[in-house]
Formats: C-alpha cells, sequence, structure tokens
C-alpha cells in the first residue's frame, strides 16, 4: 500500500480497517463488553443478574438514563409510555396499504420512518425535557407499530390493547388476543418475553447501534435514526440470524435431519452456506446471552409441554459444532439467535416477526446510544477511505467510445 494514499487531505494517517474490526467510534458509558471473558453488563450490572431480577421497562430505563429507576421513576416512565400509546389513523391506513407479502421489517423501518413525518417537532431535541419526549414516544408507539403489523399479516382487526397491563404483558396482547375470545394471559410467556427483550436490550456498538449513531449525528430526528437501525438490523448477518435459524433448521428437518450434512456444508470454503446463529463478532468464548437464553427455552418448551423435532435438530447442531476442531478453532459458538428463534416459535411468533421482535428488544440500546451521542456533543460520523480507481483521465463523449 502507498503510504501516501493512506494520508488524509488534512495530513492525518487514515487507518484502514474494513469492518471497523479494531476501531473505536466513540466513547461510552451504556454497555461494557468482553468477548474473550463473555462479560456482558448494562451500566455496571451483570447481564445475568439483570435478565434475573430486572424487567425490561427497568432495563431501559437503566440503559437510557443511567441508573435503575426508583419506584416513582419506573411509575412516571411507564405511565408516561402509555400516554403515548395511540397512534395516528393515518398510520393505520399505511398499515393497510402494504401488500401481505411484505416483509415486516420492511414495514417496521417505514412506519419508524413515517412517525417522523406525524410529528415533525420530535426533530427537536436541544433540552433534556424535548428529548424526552420523543424516547416515550417511540417506546409507546413502536409495541402498536409491531402488534399491527403482526394483526395485519395474520387478517386481525387491529388492536390497541389495555393500559392497565404492564409494557410486555401489553405487547403480547396486542399481538395475540383474538377478537371473539377473552384474553386470558400466559405468565410463562410474558417472562420468556421479558427476559429476551433484556438480553436483547443493547450490545454497544453493533452493525444496527452504529447506524443509529452515525445517522443520528447528522441530527436526523430520533425516528429517522431508529428507523435506519431497523433496516441494518434486518440483515441475516445480524438480527435477520433468527429467523435465518430457524429457516434453517426447517430446511434440515426436510431434508431428513441429517445435521452431519449441513455440518459439512457449513465447513466447505466452496459452499456459501454458514450454519446459522453461529459465531460472533466479539464473542469469541462464548456468548453470555445464549446460555442464559438456552435455559429459557428448556423452561418455555418444557412449561408449554412442546416437543419439537426442529430443537432436536437444534440441539444436535449444537453438540457435533462443539466438538468439531473447524468450530473449535474458530471459536464458533451458538449466539443468542440461535435459541431466540426457538422460543418465539414457542409463542406462535411468525418466522418473519422474529427479527422486529429483536428491534422492540433492541429500542431502548439504539435510544440510550443516540442519547448518549447527542448529549456528549459528538461530531458528524464521517469514515474516510483508500481510493484505488483510476487516475485522472480525459473524457470521451459517447459517439466515440
Ligand atoms: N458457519 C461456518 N463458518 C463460519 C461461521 C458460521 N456460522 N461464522 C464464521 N465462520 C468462519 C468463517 O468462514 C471464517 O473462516 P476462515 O477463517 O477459514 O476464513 C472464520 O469463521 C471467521 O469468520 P468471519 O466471517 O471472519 O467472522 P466475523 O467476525 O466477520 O463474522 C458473523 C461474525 C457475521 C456473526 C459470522 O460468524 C456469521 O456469519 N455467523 C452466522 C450469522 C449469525 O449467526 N449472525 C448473528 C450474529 S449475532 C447478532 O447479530 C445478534
Amino acid at each position: 500500500i502507498d503510504a501516501k494514499a493512506l494520508r488524509s487531505s488534512t495530513g492525518g494517517v487514515i487507518t484502514l480497517d474494513p469492518g471497523y474490526k479494531n476501531t473505536g467510534s466513540c466513547e461510552s458509558a451504556i454497555t461494557f463488553l468482553d468477548g474473550e471473558k463473555g462479560i456482558l453488563r448494562y451500566r455496571g450490572y451483570s447481564i445475568e443478574e439483570l435478565a434475573e431480577k430486572a424487567d425490561f421497562l427497568e432495563v431501559a430505563y437503566l440503559l437510557i438514563f443511567g441508573e435503575l429507576p426508583t419506584k416513582d421513576q419506573n411509575d412516571k416512565f411507564h405511565d408516561d409510555i402509555k400516554a403515548q400509546s395511540l397512534v395516528d389513523d393515518d398510520i393505520r391506513k399505511i398499515v393497510d396499504a402494504f401488500p401481505k407479502s411484505a416483509h415486516p421489517m420492511g414495514i417496521i423501518s417505514s412506519l419508524t420512518s413515517a412517525l417522523t413525518a406525524f410529528n415533525p417537532g420530535s426533530v427537536n431535541v436541544d433540552s433534556e425535557e424535548d428529548m424526552y419526549k420523543s424516547v416515550v414516544k417511540i417506546m409507546g408507539k413502536l409495541p402498536v407499530l409491531v402488534a399491527w403489523t403482526l394483526r395485519k399479516k395474520q387478517g386481525l382487526p387491529l388492536d390497541y390493547g389495555d393500559k392497565n397491563l404492564g409494557y410486555v404483558e401489553n405487547v403480547l396482547k396486542m399481538m395475540f388476543k383474538s377478537p371473539n375470545e377473552e384474553y386470558k394471559q400466559n405468565q410463562i410467556l410474558v417472562d420468556a418475553l421479558d427476559k429476551l427483550l433484556i438480553l436483547h436490550a443493547d450490545h454497544e456498538q453493533n452493525c444496527s447501534t452504529s447506524t443509529v449513531r452515525i445517522v443520528g449525528s447528522a441530527h436526523a430526528g430520533l425516528f429517522a435514526s431508529l428507523s435506519a437501525g431497523i433496516s441494518a438490523l434486518w440483515g441475516p448477518l445480524h438480527g435477520g440470524a433468527n429467523q435465518a435459524v430457524l429457516e434453517m433448521l426447517e430446511a434440515i428437518k426436510e431434508d431428513g435431519g441429517d445435521t452431519k450434512k449441513y455440518m459439512a456444508k457449513a465447513k466447505d470454503k466452496n459452499d456459501p452456506f454458514r450454519l446459522m446463529g453461529f459465531g460472533h463478532r466479539v464473542y469469541k468464548n462464548f456468548d453470555p446471552r445464549a446460555r442464559i437464553i438456552k435455559k429459557a427455552a428448556d423452561e418455555v418448551l418444557g412449561d408449554l409441554g412442546i416437543e419439537d423435532p426442529i430443537l432436536d435438530i437444534a440441539k444436535g447442531l449444537e453438540k457435533e459444532a462443539l466438538e468439531d476442531q473447524y468450530f473449535v478453532d474458530r471459536k464458533l459458538y451458538p449466539n443468542v439467535d440461535f435459541y431466540s428463534g426457538i422460543i418465539y416459535r414457542a409463542m406462535g411468533i411468525p418466522t418473519d416477526m422474529f427479527t422486529v421482535m429483536f428491534a422492540l428488544g433492541r429500542l431502548p440500546g439504539w435510544i440510550a446510544q443516540w442519547r448518549e451521542m447527542r448529549l456528549r456533543k459528538e461530531p458528524i460520523g464521517r469514515p474516510r477511505q483508500l481510493y484505488i480507481g483510476e487516475t485522472e483521465r480525459s473524457f470521451i463523449p459517447i459517439y466515440n467510445r
């Protein structure tokens, strides 16, 4: 590489790091992650303790505002969010206008962006108070949009849920309430979803979070920044992996359940197939979230009495991968998405909604990261490049080409 080409026009040296494997983009006080030791902490609290003792809304408050809420702060946060759960009726019309075949992540990303158009004032976040208004607005409205997206796909009438329920209970009710029957809450599912949302709530500077921060760094509004993050999360190498895992497990089942055949495919460098739900950019020993969620998956399936051949295939793959030299050498362990899809499936959530559930969980993390970036008055994100194209050439008119 030509050393001169690595110098920027301002004279500094440019670091070339495709995929930003070793490049820090910011200082952050939100999430601590040690990939070698398998440690994940939100604001200093271990993910294990939070998943066991806190609920999702407390964790959301902790991530966004830096401290666990007092009872009064928690109640106020909940009430303020609930007060924002109404969605403009014209947005309902947009939901109706999407084709049934539309992927829910495309719908959610568009609707989140549309919220800026319906709430132009939300772009003004100069004071903490204005910021708070935008925060509770999106925390109130996203679950409604998620539930509507599912109900629209299932041909059910759109529903606003019940203001007296907790945040996660309400999400489940809005998604699954049948128009003709009284709705009965299943506490096992409420607890499992609460845990899943906590585990997904933040993961420092991953692809979607970096997207939210970089879009927000241009002072685009919170909702536009979140919409960009949702689009990033959609990708199968990121949040879309939970959908891809289930599709892979189903394909293996359809193909006779021969896990060894798929292990061989994953190792074959001439085959683009990868074992979805295995490997992680930063966890090179184990993903601590995967341990918690594996236990939760076993509990949910046990409690609900679900026998699922897909789970047997998953367990088979996990066992083989842990004993396989290729996977051991590359430190490829099951990640959080390997198990989350299994729980979502047990809950009756359709496969193409899995990544939307991930987005719902990641929402407070994205908000916290965006808020931190704005409060720290970070400069606009603008990476440099190493130009490797043509040197200067003369234009040739079209009739001479
Ligand atoms: N199956 C088979 N081989 C794999 C897998 C896999 N799932 N993941 C990585 N490898 C191999 C690569 O082929 C490479 O092998 P090589 O050294 O012989 O060339 C080596 O392991 C390192 O892989 P990289 O792609 O360089 O690792 P990177 O850190 O860039 O990628 C990623 C991490 C994207 C998660 C990758 O492991 C992957 O594609 N996994 C499957 C998708 C997935 O589960 N994504 C969810 C991530 S978690 C999340 O977003 C919440």
